[in-house]
Order: C-alpha cells, then sequence, then structure tokens
C-alpha cells in the first residue's frame, strides 16, 4: 500500500533526537531550530517525559470518558498553577484543529450565535470549522465553504470596528492568533487586541485566543495574548503542550458552563496523552523554561538583528522570524545542506525559528554563525553543493 502523498518530504530519515539535536539514519547531526513544527518545547525526549510516558504505559494508557481519570485532574491543576488562569476549565482533545473547532462550537452554543470573525492570513487548522476560519482558499474544500465566518484584516483597527458595528450582535466568537505563525510571525498590536477584548465585551461575542503554536510557554509568558494584559474566553492550544505526544486541549473561562454531551471526544483526556502534558509543565516549572524562552528569544533576536541582509526580524521568546531577500532565496535550504539546520519557512520568503524552549546559548551561537557565513557566501554569490528537495510546513 501506498502512503496517501500530501507531503512534499526531505530526503531525511530522522531516527534518534535529545533536547535540540535530531539524528538521521547516517548518524548525521541537525541542530532543531525548528521545534518539530513547534511542537518540541521542553527539548526532544527529555528524561522526565520519556520517564512518566513510561511509568503511565506500564499501568494504563488508556480508558474512555465514561470512568473516573484523575490525571486528568492533575494536569487541571499544575495547568492553572502554571498559566496563572484561574478557576478556569480544562477539555482535552488531541490536536490543534480539534481544539479550535471545540472552542468555535462551544462560542456557539454559549451564546446561540453563528457568525465567526477571523483575520486575513490566519490558519486554524485542517477540519470543518477551523478550516474555515482558515485564510488559504486552497486547502478548504467546497463541503467547507460557510457563510458563518468572515475575515477583516489583521491588526486594522478600523476595520474591526466597523464590523463589529454591522455584525456584533450576530457574533458567537473571534478567534485570532496574537502570532501569526503560518501566516508569516504577525504579531498582533497590543491596541488592537485590547479594543478586540473590549468590542467583544460589548456585543456579547466570545474572545478565542489560537495559542496552539504561539502559546505555552513558547514567547516569555504562558500564552502570547497574556503580553497585552487581556483575557481570552478560550485558549486553544496543542504543539508545545505534550513535546511531541499527541495531545491538545481548550482552556474555558469559569463564565462558560458545561453541560453534559456538549463535548466529546474518545482519544482527549486519555492516560498517556496527559502524562505526558503533566511531564512537560512540571519540567517547564522546574527548569524555569518560559522566562528562559524571553531571555533566549531576546537573545536571538538582538543578534539577528545585527546580521546585515535579513529584513524584519519580529517575533517574542522563541517565535521568531524575518524576511529573506531574493538575492539569499537559498539561504534555507544551506542552512540545512552545507550546515544541517533545520529551520521553519512561511510562503512567501519567511524564515521561522521554533525552538525547544530549553535550547541553550551554545546551540544558538552555532545556528548564528552558520547564518552568518551563510548569508556572507550567498552576498558573494558563492556556489553551494547539491541540496535537497524543499518541504512545505
Ligand atoms: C495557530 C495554529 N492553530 C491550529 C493549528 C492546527 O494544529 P494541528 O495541526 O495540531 O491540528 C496550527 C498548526 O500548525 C497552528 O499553527
Amino acid at each position: 500500500m501506498k502512503l496517501f502523498d500530501v507531503y512534499p518530504v526531505q530526503d531525511i530519515n530522522i531516527v534518534r533526537a535529545k533536547d535540540s539535536y535530531v539524528w538521521d539514519e547516517q548518524g548525521v547531526q541537525y541542530l532543531d531550530m525548528y521545534g518539530g513544527h513547534a511542537v518540541i518545547s521542553i527539548g526532544h525526549t527529555h528524561p522526565h517525559w520519556v520517564q512518566r510516558i513510561t511509568d503511565q504505559l506500564n499501568r494504563i494508557a488508556f480508558y474512555s470518558n465514561s470512568v473516573q481519570i484523575p490525571i486528568q485532574q492533575e494536569l487541571a491543576t499544575i495547568m492553572e498553577r502554571v498559566s496563572g488562569k484561574k478557576d478556569y476549565q480544562l477539555f482535552l482533545v488531541n490536536s490543534g484543529a480539534e481544539a479550535n473547532e471545540n472552542a468555535m462550537k462551544l462560542a456557539s452554543f454559549h451564546t446561540g450565535r453563528k457568525k465567526i470573525l477571523a483575520f486575513s492570513k490566519s490558519f486554524h487548522g485542517r477540519t470543518s470549522l477551523a478550516v474555515a476560519a482558515t485564510d488559504n482558499k486552497s486547502i478548504v474544500a467546497p463541503v467547507n465553504e460557510t457563510d458563518h465566518i468572515d475575515f477583516i484584516p489583521f491588526n486594522d483597527a478600523a476595520a474591526l470596528e466597523t464590523y463589529f458595528k454591522a455584525n456584533g450582535s450576530d457574533l458567537a466568537a473571534v478567534i485570532i492568533e496574537t502570532i501569526q505563525g503560518v501566516g508569516g510571525i504577525n504579531v498582533a498590536d497590543e491596541a488592537f487586541l485590547k479594543l478586540l477584548r473590549s468590542l467583544c465585551d460589548r456585543n456579547g461575542a466570545l474572545l478565542i485566543a489560537d495559542e496552539v503554536q504561539c502559546g505555552f510557554g513558547r514567547t516569555g509568558k504562558f500564552f502570547a495574548i497574556d503580553h497585552a494584559g487581556i483575557e481570552a474566553d478560550i485558549y486553544s492550544m496543542a504543539k508545545g503542550m505534550g513535546n511531541g505526544f499527541p495531545v491538545g486541549g481548550i482552556l474555558i473561562a469559569p463564565h462558560i458552563k458545561p453541560k453534559h454531551g456538549m463535548l466529546g471526544t474518545t482519544f482527549g483526556g486519555n492516560h498517556l496523552a496527559c502524562a505526558a502534558a503533566l511531564a512537560v509543565l512540571e519540567v517547564m516549572e522546574r527548569e524555569d523554561l518560559i522566562e528562559k524562552a524571553r531571555q533566549r528569544g531576546q537573545y536571538l533576536m538582538n543578534k539577528l538583528k545585527k546580521i546585515d541582509g535579513l529584513e524584519n526580524i519580529r517575533g517574542m521568546g522563541l517565535m521568531i522570524g524575518f524576511d529573506v531577500p531574493s538575492d539569499f532565496r537559498d539561504l534555507r535550504r544551506n542552512l540545512l545542506s552545507a550546515h544541517h539546520i533545520f529551520t521553519g519557512e512561511a510562503k512567501p520568503n519567511v524564515i521561522r525559528l521554533l525552538p525547544a524552549l530549553s535550547i541553550s546559548r551554545k546551540q544558538m551561537d552555532e545556528f548564528l554563525e552558520a547564518i552568518e557565513e551563510e548569508v556572507e557566501a550567498l552576498r558573494k554569490g558563492e556556489e553551494k553543493e547539491e541540496v535537497m528537495p524543499e518541504r512545505e510546513s
């Protein structure tokens, strides 16, 4: 049987990983500045994470949500402490798309309304509502097309006010990434987020913060929207939450009340996924990784700003992007083929850095040296040996 061929892949087989390094089957070491697509938060195969999952696996991996699963409450308790979201409620799922799907569905149940507002260049996942709220027509199937979702430009306060004036009373929710990931590391302005919060309040609409990529400590606060000093009604999470184990969730404000049967899932909140997410939060606390992400991100950003030729360096903490001018279009491929460094991209010309929050100064310096060398070589028009095919993120 063939695999359904939807991913353009690099010809590399990664067989082992530790912290911020991965190795292929020939034993070649790669530096992971991409965090396996923003997924690796506490470092690949962190010993505490491996131990917790192994211990759990030896006891029980799964039983249905029809019985008591105390490890879910254990996870909720530590989540409240680390996130600082007092009295929020946790609903567990398996992926980012599923988190957003449930967030929007819950907003509709809660308000009794149908309309959702999303923004240009947004990415919220590939399931029905999540993909409909994603600003990329090429991945929306005809069956996913809906009039219930509207788009306005990101960071455009005037467009936001106009939209609310016309549609505010029909709006169930607004969904926003404080830092757009797939869209190219676009940071929402603090003033824009504050305006959004107050317009939602005045119109009885919920604010959904899609923190799947920018959340879970990556920006130097637990949620990226925390930098704006406002609260969302629902936060969606996945990626870094499990450090590679598939787990997602939504944090739900206390004013939103549950009802039996309202939401549900077979696998969401299974014992093994909870053990993985618990291990991530325990390590984040013990190793002070959120503060480290802030400091290390600042260091990386300052150094990148000194490299002549990289443009519009932006982001927060360890979620950083910059534009690559057309003369340097081979930069990302050369970093991989000549220096064995994985980075992310966003079309058409953005390099995205999403390393583990545990990345060391030495590893960042290794990356900085390589990128300086490559920029210099590209400036001089030096030829590089044959490179590998592109992979889309
Ligand atoms: C902001 C954002 N939301 C949602 C998703 C979808 O997550 P998943 O691929 O786990 O469904 C992604 C994935 O890249 C994302 O970046």
